[in-house]
């Protein structure tokens, strides 16, 4: 049931992995299964890098750190976590690392486009033995092992899947425009920023730095082009210069008018936090942003209130963070344990209900999550899937980089018809 929405992704995927030759798996699994580890933990320092190092991502990171010293007594969890959401500073720091040789024992890769450029640059080792052993196809949607696989072989374990196309509200400064509780499309949107606006709320959309900004133009791509048009954008046919796109790049242009002066490296909380402390009306946020919320002690409904980006009902902008286990890495056992309470049930629920995600295990019962996982959980078995820009799931980091510069170039000069250009150009360079 789950598993035929993520078609698409798994499409996309598919594709990128078409000019995939050099991925054939030459690590060869480690003779330790995950199965006949000492009970206890193989022992020893376990490096996972992340970039859950600040507020509400922190507490999902410790959610986890508190069950596996809990559950691996033996091992000494190492916070190798650098700061900056979506991996804007450690991606870079990653990157070097790996290059040098020195690879943490394990670190968060989105499923999809990403996690496949380091297959590709043969970065990580199959952990198909861990998968097994946590249950497989059985557990995970197979769509979702499909982003993880190349040649047979499963490179990472999930540890949730998170929603992008989300707006969170505040309701008392719509109440103050007489502003729809959601509007229909971008351009209802839009009609209701101008009343904002009309009724003195400086700010109606709050953004943040660029990788906000190209994850909120996803969503009006995903708006504008309906999943399939926007999926087609990520196959060797897919035209970065139709009608279609210059009309998203149009209504970008026109939210944008509404939104908050940001500089490049502006993170996340402060643009989700414009919308908490009432500065801002909305903010287009990944649903990490509900534990933000639940950190600052706001109540769902009456604090905040949310609904998928307008034009983008029945669609779930889909991506998933997930673990693996680099080549070389020191503790490779030590690493399996991590995998292993990443991928575990309980691990699962302890994580998800601190990061505001949702288990990608089908096996976790949704009755102890509050409402608003509650709705995405539903919203994933039901919804169209469309594969997240900024998120690693449908482009490489090299593409993602590429299209990052024109969407930050486009923040200052606002010229449409070059940002169309910088999009063609980027696609003709990456799309695979
Ligand atoms: C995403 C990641 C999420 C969350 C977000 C903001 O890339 O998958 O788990 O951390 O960045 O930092």
């Amino acid at each position: 049931m789950r598993a035929q929405p993520l078609v698409a992704v798994a499409f996309a995927a598919a594709l990128t992995l078409a000019g995939c030759s050099s991925a054939a798996p030459t690590a060869s699994q480690s003779p330790s299964s995950a199965a006949s580890a000492p009970a206890g933990g193989a022992g020893g320092d376990v490096g996972v890098f992340t970039w859950w190092a600040d507020g509400s991502e922190k507490v999902g990171l410790e959610a986890l750190e508190k069950l596996f010293k809990e559950k691996y007594p033996n091992d000494t969890f190492v916070n190798l976590a650098v700061a900056g959401g979506a991996g804007s500073n450690a991606k870079a720091k990653l990157a070097a690392d790996l290059q040098n040789g020195n690879p943490p024992d394990s670190f968060q890769g989105h499923a999809g486009a990403e996690l496949q450029d380091y297959i590709r640059a043969d970065q990580i080792e199959p952990v198909n033995d861990v998968i097994t052993t946590l249950g497989g196809a059985s557990v995970f949607p197979q769509n979702l092992l499909d982003l993880l696989t190349v040649q047979g072989n499963i490179y990472s374990v999930p540890s949730n899947i998170h929603r992008a196309n989300v707006v969170w509200a505040n309701p008392e400064v719509l109440k103050k425009a007489g502003a729809s509780a959601e509007p229909a499309d971008i351009d209802a949107w839009l009609a209701d920023m101008q009343k904002l606006k009309d009724a003195g709320v400086a700010t109606p959309l709050s953004v943040g730095g660029t990788w906000t900004q190209l994850q909120l133009f996803e969503t009006v791509l995903i708006a504008d082009l309906g999943v399939d048009g926007y999926t087609q954008l990520f196959t060797a046919q897919g035209d970065w210069g139709s009608d279609g796109v210059k009309k998203a790049v149009a209504h970008y242009a026109k939210l944008l008018s509404y939104a908050n002066t940001a500089s490049d490296g502006d993170d996340w909380p402060g643009a989700t936090d414009a919308v908490i402390n009432g500065k801002a009306a909305y903010n287009v946020m990944g649903d990490w942003a509900v534990a933000q919320f639940t950190l600052k002690n706001k109540k769902d409904g009456v604090d905040y209130t949310y609904f998928p980006v307008p034009g983008t009902k029945g669609v779930f902008d889909f991506l998933a963070d997930s673990f693996t286990l680099p080549k070389n890495a020191k503790n490779p056992g030590g690493s399996k344990d991590w995998l292993s309470l990443i991928g575990s049930p309980e691990g699962q629920k302890a994580f998800n209900l601190a990061k505001g995600s949702i288990p990608a295990r089908t096996d976790v019962p949704s009755d102890d999550f509050p409402a608003y996982q509650k709705t995405a959980m539903a919203s994933f078995k039901s919804d169209k899937i469309a594969p997240s820009i900024a998120h690693g799931a449908a482009v490489s980091q090299a593409w993602n980089s590429d299209m990052s510069t024109a969407i930050s170039k486009f923040y200052r000069s606002k010229d449409q018809a070059t940002l169309v250009t910088d999009l063609v150009a980027a696609a003709k360079k990456n799309a695979v």
